[in-house]
């Protein structure tokens, strides 16, 4: 399926494309299970694509060079915002002295996948070189527009969207003051969208900023000035709602606010998701990342006009957050090794991804017969169950303490009544109740002598809500522990 989707992609069939997306809804409980890097089912990006939308990261240069995290970023997203590059003190760090290297590196990568590109930033009081703001104030505008000419026409027809300027406002609505707004006031707004619509007149223009998720003094301000900038002819084509969250602060008015500004007539994007937590991470805020993922993307799923979700990184790993907020991370879809998360999960499903437990058929044909268990085998299990009203979310590590190491596994468990199972990662888990056998995925098949393998479901349930007993690994009992 993904292979038919990147073929159509290349051919240059978007409706092709969009087709074998859409058949790919059907077939997906039949694929779940032997998808592509980083999932258990359709990617993300193509049950974006079957909606009309896009998923979308942000990446890095020093990113380029991590094999995982590009295998990852290459099969689930179908837009890339780079994270560094294209801001000013990269690409003019002395006056009219530009290096496109950087970001044209990440222009290069999103083309080998089939990614569109959001251009990230032109215009922002942050990593902007101390030239700038040493400048007279007389010179401020020519600098700005030079550089804002100078770039977008470097990346003409191949950037998607431009955030022009970015994060304009104060908590209290207020306009930030910079280099920018000091030499030109609030007018140095609608300069830089019209710069930017002279030199490439195709890419969607954007304003972007953080706290503006909800209906707030800051977003109100945003919602006002986007108005004013509409009723006056300036060229503005979007507004990024950062949205930077902390687990269980998605604001309840996110999608009237998301609404309200699609009614002025401009797009929404989601731009740089993440949902930070303190760590190490508790399973309780693991599961409530999974809700405010499937929140967000169904807040703007809602709204024809918000058009597409990006994640600010790839994984726990590369994500920003640890170095900006200290003693807070775990704020993605994936985990440190690039496993999908339960966030992972609640977003396929937000997108519309099959949530049934997956096919058989779809077993790995490298697995074992559970009959047959190699010699020496023996296991221990550790379970953990994070549980809401009708909804529960169970991990498992099941370590291999036999003297030899299994190319494929098959562990069998027993569910309690009621229980049944949704969707699973690091694994095919069937049938969806009872006695039910979860299969080693191509990727984890090797599990050496005293090695582990961790892999979990999401499952309904009915008021009970204990963790799965009766463990055993290629026909062995397990102990707990
Ligand atoms: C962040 C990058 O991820 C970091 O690597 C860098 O050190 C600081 O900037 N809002 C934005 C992004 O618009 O450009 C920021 O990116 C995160 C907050």
């Amino acid at each position: 399926m993904a292979a038919q989707l990147r073929a159509a992609r290349r051919r240059g069939h978007a409706l092709a494309a969009l087709a074998v997306a859409a058949a790919g809804g059907l077939l997906a409980a039949a694929t779940l299970g032997s998808g592509p890097a980083g999932a258990a089912g359709t990617p993300l990006r193509d049950l974006a694509e079957a909606k009309g939308s896009y998923f979308g990261t942000a990446v890095t240069q020093s990113n380029l060079g991590n094999s995982t995290l590009t295998a990852v970023a290459g099969a689930q997203f179908d837009m890339v915002t780079p994270g560094n590059e294209m801001k000013w003190d990269t690409t003019e760090s002395s006056a009219s002295n530009f290096n496109f290297g950087p970001g044209d590196q990440i222009v290069s990568f999103a083309k080998a996948h089939s990614m569109r590109v959001r251009g990230h930033t032109l215009v922002w009081h942050s990593q902007l070189p101390s030239w700038v703001g040493n400048l007279p104030k007389t010179q401020v505008q020519a600098a700005m527009e030079n550089h804002i000419t100078t770039q977008t026409t470097h990346y003409k027809g191949q950037v998607y969207s431009w955030d022009v300027v970015n994060e304009p406002f104060n908590e209290d609505g207020s306009l930030r003051t910079s280099p920018f707004y000091n030499a030109m006031g609030s007018g140095y707004i609608a300069d830089a969208l019209r710069t930017a619509r002279a030199a490439d007149p195709n890419a969607k223009l954007y304003l972007n900023d953080y706290n503006i998720e909800g209906t707030n003094a800051k977003s109100d301000a945003m919602y006002q000035l986007v108005s004013s900038l509409k009723s006056q002819g300036v060229p503005i084509d979007g507004v990024g709602l950062e949205s930077h969250f902390i687990v269980g602060q998605v604001p309840s008015t996110m999608k009237a606010n998301i609404q309200r500004f699609a009614a002025l007539g401009v797009d929404v994007a989601i731009t740089e998701l993440d949902d930070r937590m303190q760590v190490p991470a508790s399973a309780a805020n693991l599961a409530q990342q999974a809700t405010d993922y499937a929140t967000v993307i169904s807040n703007c799923l809602a709204v024809s006009r918000c058009v597409g979700v990006s994640q600010w990184g790839v994984g726990d790993a590369d994500s920003w957050i640890p170095g900006a907020f200290s003693g807070y991370g775990a704020a993605t879809m994936y985990d440190n090794t690039y496993q999908p998360k339960a966030s992972y999960t609640s977003a396929a499903t937000a997108l519309g991804g099959a949530a049934g437990s997956p096919s058989p058929s779809s077993s790995p044909s490298s697995s074992p017969s559970p009959s047959t268990p190699p010699s020496g085998s023996g296991c221990k299990v550790g379970t953990q169950v994070s549980a809401w009203n009708t909804g529960l979310t169970e991990n498992i590590t099941v370590t291999n303490t036999g003297g030899s190491a299994l190319n494929g596994w098959s562990v069998k468990f027993t569910l309690p009544g009621g229980q049944s199972v949704s969707s699973a990662w690091n694994a095919t888990v069937s049938p969806a109740s009872g006695q039910v056998t979860a299969t080693n995925l191509p990727y984890n098949a090797a599990l050496p002598a005293g090695g582990s393998v961790s892999f979990g479901f999401n499952a309904d349930h009915t008021g009970n809500t204990a963790a799965a007993t009766g463990f055993s690994l290629n026909g062995v009992a397990c102990t707990a522990g």
